[in-house]
């Protein structure tokens, strides 16, 4: 009623500002939103539905600063002959050159090089300035072949066969022209400055039974020197950890749906595959059914934030956590300088989701020279690695305090859940009595 004074909001559940102002922007565009980084859903469960239950006295704790907690990882051991060993259990995801600047590939490069772990091409291909930064550097192979090549299949230290992601599972990918500079062009065989758009699936495969074969031409092509991975959006994970795993691979890769992301349609993102707590407990006991638990590594990303999301992620089974997101954030994205150009791009630090823009205020997701310029790539690799060490040191913190010397010995019983849905999910027990009628009921 007019003059009415308005109380609270009083926006409908179902037609929400956001509902209202997506129907408006696709009445707009006419198509589908974008956006990079991840879904904006804050329903979903996570790794804080888990807490840790540390040593007390029935189990001791170990002395933080006199009693050893080992971090190492061996990715192919016995298997291949140069396996990949990881110092910390920690990888740096897949981020292509494209969707990220050359300054961050190479701070990321430098960081993960510090930190004796390993980072990743993504899309793309290998540039030559991260191989030069990345002691251990991953190479994927993906459905849109761009950059392959065998010569540099041979410069990596393991083969990453991506079929799918978390954030966008089921479909390809888009890089859109405002990033595809001359060097993006010229690596992936394109028109310079067109919007790009990658296949879902790999054009040469017809299902599941090619993976075998195309596992096997890959480590002829690499000679069995390196290890070979095949990275999944985690979906169907139960089945498809099965598949991957009985073509001989080494290591599999998976990330959940809250999976970062330079550019995916923003319903994907939203209501597209499982999140990453539940996806671990399905692959871990898809592989546990095959007796391979130990044989094949599972490496784990999706919305990991610190040592506890990772000290969990382990101990439900992953054996490294993959960090896309997080790594960004430590080398300065969402940093509160440059605020105008945040403002400019209608958002502000802490909101912006605008990679797929490629005009990052902060000069990580661009290749605009000028944006570039405003990331220094020792200042990003030390703060990185900072992050890494820290990240390490929390996942210790864990281990120790449930009385293991291994931080891979931390398992499912040093936790409880705090929600029913985390516990059902997960398989962890909840706190409290677990549905066990108390003494005191008399009935
Ligand atoms: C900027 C950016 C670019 C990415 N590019 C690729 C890519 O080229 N290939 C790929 O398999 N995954 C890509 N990913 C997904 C990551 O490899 C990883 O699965 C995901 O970031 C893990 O989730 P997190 O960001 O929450 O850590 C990208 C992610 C981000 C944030
Ligand atoms: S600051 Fe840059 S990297 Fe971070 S969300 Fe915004 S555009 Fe993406």
């Amino acid at each position: 009623m007019e003059g009415r004074p308005l109380r609270g909001p009083t926006y409908s559940g179902v037609w929400s500002p956001d509902a209202i102002e997506a129907i408006q922007e696709k009445a707009e565009l006419g198509r589908y939103q974008i956006r990079g980084q991840a879904t904006k859903r804050r329903d979903l469960p996570s790794f804080d539905d888990l807490v840790f239950v540390p040593a007390g006295l029935s189990r001791m704790p170990l002395e933080g600063y006199r009693e050893r907690c080992d971090t190492r990882i061996v990715i192919g051991e016995g298997r291949v002959k140069r396996p990949l060993v990881l110092d910390r259990p920690i990888m740096i995801a897949g981020m292509s050159f494209g969707a990220l600047s050359v300054n961050a590939k190479r701070a990321l490069g430098r960081a993960a090089t510090k930190c004796g772990i390993s980072t990743c091409t993504g899309d793309g291909g290998m540039h030559p300035e991260e191989r030069k930064n990345s002691a251990k550097l991953v190479y994927q192979y993906l459905p849109s072949r761009y950059g392959l090549t065998p010569y540099d299949m041979r410069k990596a230290d393991m083969i990453e066969v991506v079929c799918g992601q978390g954030a966008k599972p089921g479909t390809g990918g888009v890089l859109l022209g405002t990033k595809v500079s001359a060097e993006v062009a010229r690596m992936r065989d394109l028109p310079e400055g067109v919007d790009q758009r990658t296949p879902s699936r790999h054009p040469d495969w017809m299902g599941a039974d090619d993976l075998p074969v195309k596992i096997q031409q890959i480590r002829e092509a690499v000679d069995y020197e390196i290890p070979v991975s095949v990275k999944v959006g985690a979906s169907r994970i139960a089945d498809d950890i099965k598949l991957i795993a009985r073509a001989g691979v080494d290591a599999i890769v998976f990330d959940g749906m809250e999976g970062g992301t330079a550019a995916s349609p923003t319903i994907q993102l939203d209501h597209a595959g499982i999140p990453t707590i539940a996806a671990i407990a399905e692959a871990a006991e898809s592989l546990r059914d095959m007796g391979l638990k130990e044989d094949i590594k599972l490496i784990v990303g999706g919305g990991i934030r610190d040592g506890a999301d990772a000290a969990k992620c382990i101990a439900l089974g992953a054996d490294v956590v993959y960090i896309g997101t997080a790594a960004l954030i430590a080398l300065g994205c969402h940093r509160p300088i440059h605020v105008e150009d945040y403002h400019r791009l209608g958002t502000t630090p802490y909101e912006c989701q605008h990679c797929h823009t490629g005009l990052c205020p902060v000069g990580i997701t661009t290749q605009y020279p000028k944006l570039i310029e405003r990331l220094d790539p020792d200042e990003g690799a030390e703060r990185v690695a900072n992050f890494l060490n820290a990240m390490t040191m929390e996942i210790q913190l864990f281990a120790r305090a449930c009385g293991k010397n291994r931080v891979h010995d931390l398992d499912g019983n040093d936790m409880k859940a705090l929600t029913i849905e985390a516990s059902m999910m997960t398989g962890v027990p909840m706190v409290g009595l677990n549905g066990r009628v108390p003494k005191w009921r008399t009935y």
